[in-house]
């Protein structure tokens, strides 16, 4: 099984109504509790790699990583680049091997963003790659790019059929309300649907994605703060909101702060349990099983993928 696109997942996904888990990976626990999940429950997956990870853990390590997964789990795997800035980036991805990338314009004017992302566009298609784009900013922090509440910007729908159409690109990130990192919502949770019912009218069946779609689950959360961490408790994306938006034309939910708060409480839970340990496999262990028991429970309960892939 090689590495495939994420068109046939995308056009499977918007048919049936579910979406397809965008999980970030960093290392190796977190590619194996993530795709053994996957395969437990025959699901499609996408692995996407930031530039971030790409720096901390090397493009090939990365690759030779995620190959071993396929050849494991025998799944159809995507891998993606996750909020490329520039062009150079997208194209040393797809020249070294991904099969989809992102080209992350949405800091740039409108004009801009579609020059930028047609320009990756045409060499990634060439190649046989595919490219999400994204139009609209979300607030929180990706890599070293800090945007702030006053500075995020709902998609404008009136924007999309036309920003689809010149650049080519074959998946649209919007932002309606959902922001990246583990703090999210400062009052209720609240999502704008409406945009999301907007832009489906505009482009009928075009796979659009949702970032920044961690739920922040409180009991990760909790034993970090129980286990000596300091974090604040914040809300993040109800379960039930994505299962809807996954229902709608969301088919790509993003998930990576839910990864990070799950590994690094039960880590930070399983070396206060047991103070006389130093092998790293002791509570490596422990923090892949629980990777694997999350990634389960986005597949059955929130993403409605199982058995699909
Ligand atoms: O949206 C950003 C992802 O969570 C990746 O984060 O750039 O720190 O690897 P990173
Ligand atoms: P979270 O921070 O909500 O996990 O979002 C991840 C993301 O959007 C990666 O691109
Ligand atoms: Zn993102």
């Amino acid at each position: 099984m090689p590495f495939v696109t994420s068109t046939e997942m995308f056009k499977k996904a918007n048919e049936g109504g579910y979406a397809i888990g965008a999980f970030n990976v960093n290392n190796m626990e977190i590619i194996q509790g993530i795709t053994e999940a996957a395969k437990e429950e025959n699901a499609p997956l996408i692995l996407q790699v930031s530039a971030g990870a790409r720096k901390y853990a090397n493009h090939t390590y990365l690759m030779k990583l995620i190959e071993a997964a396929i050849i494991e789990t025998a799944l159809p795997i995507c891998v993606h680049l996750d909020h490329g800035d520039t062009f150079e980036l997208c194209k040393s991805c797809i020249d070294g091997g991904f099969t989809s990338v992102m080209i992350d314009g949405s800091h740039y004017s409108f004009e801009e963003n579609i020059k930028l992302t047609k320009q990756v566009v045409d060499y990634a298609h060439d190649k046989g790659v595919v490219v999400e784009g994204e139009l609209g900013r979300l607030a929180g922090i990706e890599d070293e790019v800090n945007v702030s509440n006053k500075d995020s910007a709902f998609t404008d729908p009136d924007q999309v059929e036309e920003f689809v159409k010149r650049t080519g690109v074959d998946s649209l990130a919007i932002a309606i309300g959902t922001s990246h990192g583990a703090f999210k919502f400062k009052g209720e949770p609240n999502l704008r649907f409406d945009i999301l019912e907007e832009v489906q009218k505009r482009i009928p069946g075009y796979p659009i994605v949702l970032h920044g779609a961690s739920s922040v689950i409180p009991e990760f959360v909790d034993m970090i703060n129980t286990h000596g961490g300091n974090i604040p408790g914040a809300k993040g994306v109800p379960e039930d909101m994505l299962r809807k938006a996954a229902s709608m034309s969301v088919c790509k939910i993003n998930i990576d702060s839910d990864l990070r708060l799950a590994m690094t409480a039960t880590i930070r839970k399983y070396l206060a349990e047991n103070p006389s340990h130093f092998d790293p496999r002791q509570y490596l262990s422990p923090a892949r099983a629980a990777i694997k028991q999350l990634v389960k429970n986005k597949i059955v309960n929130v993403l409605g993928c199982s058995g699909k892939a």
